[in-house]
């Protein structure tokens, strides 16, 4: 069998990825689909800054930071280092039973960087987990308050919350899966179109007006992660005045927005809406580690606190608030402030979207759209921007296709020079 597996990666050889990849053919079984292996797969073995390097020597310009998560880009030497310490002192410790200084620090530094009043954070390791604990939080609350009926939560269709039971129903995707039975308690009206305009929250309104008495909460994504669509600030705003009204938490799920991605810290800040719970997740570790977090409240912690017998919260991970996990997401927004990577994410996403204006002229291409570093181009046709996106990988950038758009979200480090390359192979590609 290959070398390649563990070596040295400057020397490995076609060779070594035609093996990996019939190994991986083998034994592996991926993400979304049973198996990965055709001839676009990247066999990843190594990174440095915004380039990822195939088994084979190949070196991309990684434009979706892996899966949306390495918004610090690959081989960053301040986290490597910190989590190494952490690991080597005290990797980890049960937070249901002790505490530990990375833990503690991490909420402190993320109740500084959220709007008050968010101030309590719940560690969990994936987005996934993190959606599904806000899940509980909001029903325990209602029931906490002697409304057990309020359970439902109700999202917008075209929405992705994750993958386990609770969060994949939240936004049941069309696909082969949506068959499956899934648990109760879930509703899902349609987004706004288009800017929005005040009519784009009607659905939500009249959803509300006629369930609001059984509804927990509303959960959306500022920035639509699936296709990018871009919530307008209007629309938010009068999302948050509905759940008020209608005595209705309100979950942001920032898993993909969080930590910069858009510009803002929180995509939701674009709005100045504060919301009852903020889900993050991805850009928190920036993929040096597992970890996710739910932020909320003095207001809804107190009432699991003052309700410990009737509420509590049953809930919790054995890795929830792992150290080095919580000691890569201290190290990640030290290097996000010191490098100023939320301005630049304004700044290179503002570029981005300008230079891709030149790709509306092809007429394969119906929208241009995005958020600070969270872009999308849709096509006419998925098996289009299939081809799109394999022209890009040729000309050595990857991108990610989401079904007929290209959705762009590079690592928040991204120089000028990095992004006028992907906004050219992305260009060149849909023109020819
Ligand atoms: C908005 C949003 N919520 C939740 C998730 C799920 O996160 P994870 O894949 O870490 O479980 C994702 C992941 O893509 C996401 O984009």
């Amino acid at each position: 069998m290959t070398e390649a597996l563990g070596t040295d990666p400057s020397t490995a050889t076609a060779a070594d990825r035609e093996a990996l990849l019939a190994l991986d053919a083998e034994h592996l079984w991926h993400p979304w689909s049973p198996t990965r292996v055709n001839p676009d797969t990247v066999v990843a073995v190594a990174g440095q800054g915004c380039e990822v390097e195939d088994a084979d020597g190949r070196r991309y310009l990684d434009a979706k930071s892996s899966g949306f998560n390495a918004t610090l880009g690959y081989g960053c030497r301040e986290v490597v280092d910190a989590v190494g310490a952490q690991l080597s002192r005290l990797m980890t410790y049960d937070l249901g039973e002790g505490s530990t200084a990375p833990a503690v620090r991490l909420a402190r530094r993320i109740a500084e960087l959220a709007d008050p009043p968010l101030t309590r954070t719940f560690f969990c390791n994936s987005g996934s987990e993190g959606v599904e604990a806000a899940i509980r939080i909001v029903r325990f609350y209602h029931a906490a308050l002697g409304r057990p009926e309020r359970s439902t939560v109700v999202s917008l269709r075209g929405a992705y919350h994750g993958s386990t039971l609770g969060a994949a129903a939240c936004a049941p995707a069309p696909s082969p899966v949506s068959d499956e039975v899934g648990p109760p308690g879930f509703a899902s009206v349609p987004g706004p179109e288009g800017d929005g305009g005040p009519e784009g929250v009607a659905p939500l309104r009249a959803h509300l007006e006629a369930h609001g008495d059984r509804t927990a909460a509303v959960l959306i994504e500022p920035v639509q992660a699936r296709g990018v669509r871009v919530l307008p600030d209007d629309y938010l705003r009068a999302v948050r005045e509905l759940c008020d009204r209608h005595g209705v938490l309100l979950v942001l799920d920032e898993v993909t927005t969080g930590f910069g991605r858009t510009g803002e810290m929180f995509g939701h800040q674009h709005s100045g809406v504060r919301p009852d719970v903020l889900v993050t997740g991805k850009g928190l570790t920036a993929g040096y580690m597992s970890l996710a977090a739910v932020t909320t409240t003095e207001h809804v912690f107190g009432v699991f606190d003052r309700n410990k017998a009737r509420a509590g919260f049953v809930h919790g991970h054995t890795h929830s608030g792992h150290a080095a996990a919580c000691a890569a997401g201290l190290a990640v927004l030290d290097v996000l402030e010191e490098r100023r990577l939320v301005s630049n994410a304004r700044e290179r996403g503002a570029q981005l979207l300008a230079e891709l204006e030149g790709a509306r002229s092809a007429t394969s291409v119906l929208d241009v759209r995005g958020r600070g570093l969270l872009v999308a181009v849709e096509m006419d046709d998925p098996r289009r921007a299939s081809a799109v996106r394999r022209a890009m990988r040729e000309a050595g950038v990857l991108a990610r296709r989401t079904g007929a758009s290209i959705v762009l979200a590079p690592p928040l480090i991204v120089t000028a020079a990095e992004t006028e390359r992907i906004s050219t192979a992305l260009t060149t590609a849909v023109r020819s």
